[in-house]
């Protein structure tokens, strides 16, 4: 792929780590930046012709001396991770526009001292990362992991994290619940409930798994008193909702962006959203889901307001400090000035 906005990753080496899961270890053509929890997007080339983008949160960790590594589970009928787990060799090249997403560490440590994640299937990809990472460079925060599989063989990082466990006994409570074996074991409202007894209204939670189980897990926690803010979700299975809201002003104004130091100046018309148009100009934009579901897209507005039809990725912080998505964003009222 000769595009010069993508970065070429070399599969350096795959590791299988269950029937339907494999891990690439990458080797990226240049130095690559990454928070614990971010995702790569990968853009990939369609037979014929046009290209398709699909993210991978990054397993390893960026402050121990490990490669870049992503983590993969087979979808069925799915077009590319079926690719990745049955096709991709080792010397083969992948591109990527980069690494991205706000499922990381709070930026003040000292905020929190208790992390609790509730992971399920290859959820737990960006949630391996956060925990090595917070462990190694944190030595007052306690972790808490709550894992959903059907039993230890199909447990993507199983040795590693009793491991981990091993080596941090006091920082590191794992709960391994497996619905495929005796007892049975599946997360339900009471397992939610206590933790969030336990842990309390000073904890950080983080949630990757299933959009139901995300769902509930997320209601329980708000109805036992966990504030919104503390509450961190990956969404890996993006839905697009079929019906949109319009925007309260669907008149044409003008977006001034500035992405990497060059300013880009056009005009957006509803029904097609900044991305939408900018994508339609051949202006380098960033982007994934285009669904407002992983932030890949994300600007900061300076100027103007933007209304968006959808937002599952932005906290109330970051959308009080003028962060916007642009995959759902209209300029309203006005002209608006972007950051990218
Ligand atoms: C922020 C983010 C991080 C992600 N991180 C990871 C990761 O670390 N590891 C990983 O394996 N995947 C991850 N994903 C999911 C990944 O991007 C792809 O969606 C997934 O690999 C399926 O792509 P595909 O081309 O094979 O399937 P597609 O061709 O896109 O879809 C085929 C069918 O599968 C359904 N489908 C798509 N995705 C899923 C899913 N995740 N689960 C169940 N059904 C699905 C579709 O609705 C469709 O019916 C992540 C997604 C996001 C948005
Ligand atoms: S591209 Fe995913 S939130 Fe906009």
């Amino acid at each position: 792929m000769s595009d010069p906005s993508l970065l070429a990753l070399r599969i350096q080496e795959i590791v299988q780590e269950t029937n339907d899961t494999k891990s690439f270890i990458l080797d990226p053509a240049q130095k690559l930046d990454y928070r614990a929890g971010q995702f790569l997007t990968l853009v990939f080339r369609k037979a014929g012709g046009g290209e398709d983008r699909r993210s991978y949160s990054i397993s390893s960790s960026p402050v121990l001396d490990e490669p870049l590594q992503i983590t993969v589970k087979r979808v069925a009928n799915g077009a590319w991770s079926r690719w990745l787990i049955d096709s991709a060799r080792p010397g083969d090249y992948l591109y990527t526009i980069g690494a991205t997403g706000f499922f990381v560490l709070p930026e003040k440590p000292a905020e929190y001292r208790q992390l609790v994640f509730f992971a399920a299937g290859s959820g737990i990809t960006p949630v391996f990362s956060l925990i090595k990472t917070a462990l190694h460079t944190d030595a007052a925060l306690k972790l808490v992991l709550v894992y959903s599989n059907s039993s230890p063989e199909r447990t993507i990082f199983h040795d590693a994290l009793l491991a981990l466990q091993q080596q941090f006994p006091d920082r590191l409570r794992l709960d391994f619940l497996f619905s495929g074996l005796r007892p049975l074991r599946r997360l339900n409202v009471s397992i939610v409930e206590n933790i969030a007894a336990q842990y309390g209204r000073d904890t950080l939670y983080y949630l990757c798994g299933p959009m139901e189980y995300m769902r509930t897990i997320s209601i329980v926690l708000k109805t036992s008193g966990i504030a919104e803010h503390s509450i961190r979700k990956e969404i890996f299975h993006i839905e697009k909702p079929a019906i949109k809201e319009l925007p309260p002003d669907a008149l044409p104004h003008m977006v001034t962006a500035v992405i990497g130091g060059i300013t880009h100046r056009f005009e957006v018309q509803y029904p097609a959203t900044i991305l939408q148009t900018a994508k339609a100009l051949g202006i380098p934009v960033p982007y994934s889901c285009e669904a407002g579901q992983c932030g890949t897209c994300s600007a900061d507005c300076l100027e103007g307001n933007v209304w968006m039809w959808h937002n599952d990725v932005l906290l109330d912080e970051e959308l009080a400090a003028g962060r916007v998505l642009t995959c759902t964003g209209y300029p309203v009222g006005g002209d608006v000035v972007l950051k990218i």
